[in-house]
C-alpha cells in the first residue's frame, strides 16, 4: 500500500474515533471546547505513529489506537495551555480556545481533558504492561510540563545556549511523541531493543519537528500553517532561528534589531518582517532546514535496529513526510 493511503486511512479512523470520544452536553462551557479542540484537524501525528509503532513491532495498529488517541487528547490539552501562555489567537485556522471562550474556560477544558485520556487509554485491549504505560504517560506529561518551563523561562534571558534549546525542545514536544512510539510498541509487545530504537527514532523526530515549526513561524503560508506567523518572535522565543541568528549577526543594523528583541521580549508585530529578512540574509532559513533534515536522518538511522517490515518501511516515510510539511 502506499504510503500516503495508509496514513490517510489510520488518520481517518483516529478522526471518527475523537468525533464520539465527548458527548456529554453540561455544563456547555466546559464540553463544548473540549468538543471544539478535538474536532479542530491537526496531523494526528501522534496516534498515527502509536499505531505503525505497533505495527513495527509485529502488532496488530488498530489495538494501540487507544492508546494513541489518549495522547492526541493530552496534547490538545497542552496546546489549549500553550496559546494561553504564547497569547497565541489563531490555532487551526480558528481561534484558539481562551479567545473564542476565555482562559477560565481555556484553563478548565485542559484540566478535564487529562483524566479523559487516562480513560480512553483503558480501552486499549490487552492492559497486561498497564503499569509501563502508566509510569509512560505520566513522565511524558511531566516532561511537557518541564519543557513548557524552560520555554517560558528562556523568554526572559539572553543568554540561552543551543545545548538548552535542545533540552526544552526534547521535553516540550519530542517526549510526546517518544510516548506515542513506545506506548505502541508496549501494546505490541516489543523486546527492550525495539523499544529503545522507537525512542531514538521518536527523539530525532520530535527534535526534527520542533525545529521545523519554529522555521514554520517565519517561512509558513498563514492560511496553511494555521497560527499566526511570527508569533514567536513577537513572544520572545528563544528559537532555533534567534539563536543561530545571535551568533551570525555581524552588521551594527542587525545586532540592533536582535538587541531590541532581547531587550523588549520580543518585537512589535511591525517589525516582524524585519527579523524574518535578517534570517533570509544570514541564511538562518536554510541552517535551519538543513538541522531538520539531520534529526530525520537520525530517526531513519535508528530505525535500522528495527525488523524490516511494512510498519518499519511507514515509520521511515513518515519522517520523510514530515520534513515535507507546510503545515
Ligand atoms: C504543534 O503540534 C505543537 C508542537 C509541538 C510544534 P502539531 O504540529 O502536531 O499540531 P497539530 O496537532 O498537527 O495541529
Ligand atoms: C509547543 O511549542 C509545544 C507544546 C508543548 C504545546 P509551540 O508553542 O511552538 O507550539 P505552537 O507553535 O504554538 O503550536
Ligand atoms: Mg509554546
Ligand atoms: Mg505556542
Ligand atoms: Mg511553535
Amino acid at each position: 500500500m502506499e504510503f500516503i493511503e495508509y496514513y490517510n486511512r489510520l488518520r481517518q479512523i483516529v478522526e471518527d474515533e475523537l468525533a464520539t470520544l465527548v458527548t456529554q452536553e453540561r455544563p456547555r462551557t466546559l464540553y463544548e471546547p473540549i468538543r471544539y479542540i478535538l474536532s479542530g484537524g491537526g496531523k494526528r501525528v501522534r496516534p498515527i505513529l502509536s499505531m505503525m509503532a505497533c505495527e513495527a513491532v509485529g502488532g496488530n495498529p488498530l489495538h494501540a489506537l487507544h492508546a494513541g488517541i489518549a495522547v492526541e487528547v493530552l496534547h490538545n490539552f497542552t496546546l489549549v495551555h500553550d496559546d494561553i501562555m504564547d497569547t497565541a489567537h489563531m490555532r487551526r485556522n480558528r481561534p484558539t480556545v481562551h479567545k473564542k471562550w476565555n482562559e477560565n474556560a481555556a484553563i478548565l477544558a485542559g484540566d478535564c481533558m487529562m483524566p479523559i485520556a487516562y480513560q480512553i487509554l483503558l480501552k486499549t485491549p490487552s492492559l497486561s504492561h498497564l503499569p509501563e504505560l502508566i509510569t509512560a504517560f505520566n513522565t511524558g506529561v511531566i516532561d511537557v510540563c518541564e519543557g513548557q518551563a524552560y520555554d517560558l523561562e528562556f523568554e526572559q534571558e539572553r543568554d540561552v545556549m543551543l545545548n538548552d534549546y535542545l533540552l526544552m525542545i526534547e521535553k516540550k514536544t519530542a517526549k510526546m511523541l517518544e510516548l506515542a512510539v513506545v506506548a505502541g510498541a508496549l501494546i505490541g509487545n516489543a523486546q527492550q531493543e525495539h523499544i529503545d530504537a522507537l525512542r531514538r527514532y521518536a527523539l530525532a523526530v520530535g527534535t526534527g519537528f520542533q525545529i521545523q515549526d519554529d522555521l514554520l513561524d517565519a517561512t509558513a503560508n498563514e492560511a496553511e500553517f494555521g497560527k499566526r506567523i511570527g508569533g514567536d518572535i513577537i513572544e520572545g522565543k528563544k528559537t532555533f532561528l534567534i539563536l543561530h541568528a545571535t551568533q551570525k549577526a555581524t552588521k551594527p543594523d542587525d545586532k540592533a534589531l536582535l538587541q531590541k528583541f532581547y531587550d523588549e521580549q520580543g518585537l512589535l508585530p511591525d517589525d516582524v518582517p524585519l527579523m524574518i529578512d535578517l534570517f533570509h540574509r544570514l541564511d538562518i532559513i536554510n541552517t535551519t532546514q538543513c538541522e531538520v533534515e539531520r534529526s530525520m536522518h537520525h530517526a531513519h538511522e535508528a530505525l535500522q535496529a528495527l525488523p524490516d517490515n511494512a510498519g518499519r518501511k511507514m515509520l521511515a516515510h513518515f519522517a520523510e513526510m514530515l520534513v515535507q510539511r507546510t503545515s
